[in-house]
């Protein structure tokens, strides 16, 4: 029998409606669009304004796209993965509330946090779970409501991140289709440079830690910047190069999306040209865990049986890796 690999058999995502703008957020901070687009990329961001919606809320609307579009009943996931730093409460995981939500009776699963490399890392999680044999129906999902911890009174964040999701369905192959390999790193000494001050056990909820509007994202910008510009190239070129794979043999880079400079900075180092590269940092902005799922969301329609897929991402904890992922269907064609 030949050796069972993990492919994406199908995937869906979801957008909030509202839209945030450069020009918005001129009138809200000191700030510029020719400053955000020079120095990000970003034009505009989606919010999920509606109150009482909550992450697992995007998750609903993609996932019961996803199965939809696969023609099977959430009765048939086995497992839910939930990559997300926005969960709907510290606990229980989102995992569990949208399983309530859809009807996923007969799964489990569990939320995963890893930052920006959250869906990197669930993917490896997921695909794992199916090698093992045991598994046949692995939903993993990326997706984050930035917009509910972010201080729209700080530049240096506020322009940067946008809310939004994506999902994948894992399923078993045998002809090598899907998940190829990996290179996860962490490094937590950089855990001081992108976090969430408060709200933790080191730091419980006071009236003091809302006065210092510590439940927000915290980024030293120009710091993470230089970590995740020199790492990300670095273990998408070695993710290449393990594999014996040129820049001819690389179909798509798929990047994580903080900005434009990195993204360029390591197509570069891949010696990829931008017509190899997804983006959509120019419409989505940072979505945290959501950045992957949803450029394989927007690419579904161009992406072919066989195309050499590397994806890449950096992201607070340090956390970062990239993956190689041999595409499995052929979305145009197929009954997906
Ligand atoms: O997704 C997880 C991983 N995250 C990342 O990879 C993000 C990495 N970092 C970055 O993308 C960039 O560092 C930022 C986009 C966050 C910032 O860009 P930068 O070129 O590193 O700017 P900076 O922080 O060095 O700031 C340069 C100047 C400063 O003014 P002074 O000190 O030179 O007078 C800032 O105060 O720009 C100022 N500034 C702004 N000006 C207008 C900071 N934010 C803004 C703003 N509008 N929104």
């Amino acid at each position: 029998m030949n050796k069972i690999t993990a492919a994406i058999t199908c995937l869906h995502g979801y957008v909030p409606p509202d839209i945030l703008t450069n020009a918005d957020l001129e009138k809200m901070v000191d700030t510029s669009d020719e400053w955000i687009m020079t120095r990000t990329g970003i034009k505009e961001r989606r919010i999920q304004k509606e109150p009482g919606k909550a992450t697992s809320d995007m998750a609903v609307e993609a996932v019961n796209g996803l199965l939809k579009k696969r023609g099977i009943s959430a009765e048939e996931i086995d497992l839910i993965i939930f990559a997300t730093i926005t969960g709907d409460m510290i606990f229980p995981s989102s995992a569990c509330v949208l399983a309530d939500k859809i009807g996923a009776k007969n799964a489990w699963g569990y939320d995963l946090s890893a930052a920006c490399s959250g869906f990197l890392f669930a993917l490896e999680t997921g695909a794992t779970f199916i090698q093992s044999g045991k598994y046949k129906k692995v939903v993993v999902i990326g997706g984050d409501k930035m917009s509910s911890i972010i201080d729209y009174t700080d530049r240096n964040t506020c322009i940067i991140f946008g809310d939004g999701l994506g999902c994948v369905l894992l399923e078993p192959n045998e002809e090598g289709y899907g998940v190829r390999d990996s290179i996860l790193k962490i490094d937590g000494s950089g855990r001081h440079y992108l976090y969430q001050k408060a709200g933790g056990s080191l730091k419980p909820p006071t009236h003091e830690t809302i006065d210092a509007r510590e439940h927000y994202v915290f980024q030293d910008g120009k710091t993470v910047f230089k970590f995740a510009v020199t790492n990300m190239a670095e273990v998408s070129a070695n993710i290449m190069e393990r594999n014996n794979l040129t820049s001819e043999d690389v179909t798509w880079l798929v990047p994580h999306q903080a900005n434009l400079r990195i993204i360029d900075a390591t197509a570069e180092r891949m010696g990829l040209g931008r017509d190899k590269v997804m983006i959509n940092i120019d419409h989505f902005g940072n979505t945290t865990n959501g950045t992957l799922p949803l450029l394989l969301w927007e690419w579904e329609s161009k992406l072919k049986k066989g195309d050499n897929l590397i994806l890449s991402a950096f992201g607070g904890g340090f956390t970062w890796g990239a993956m190689y992922i041999k595409w499995a269907y052929d979305a145009s064609a197929s009954a997906y």
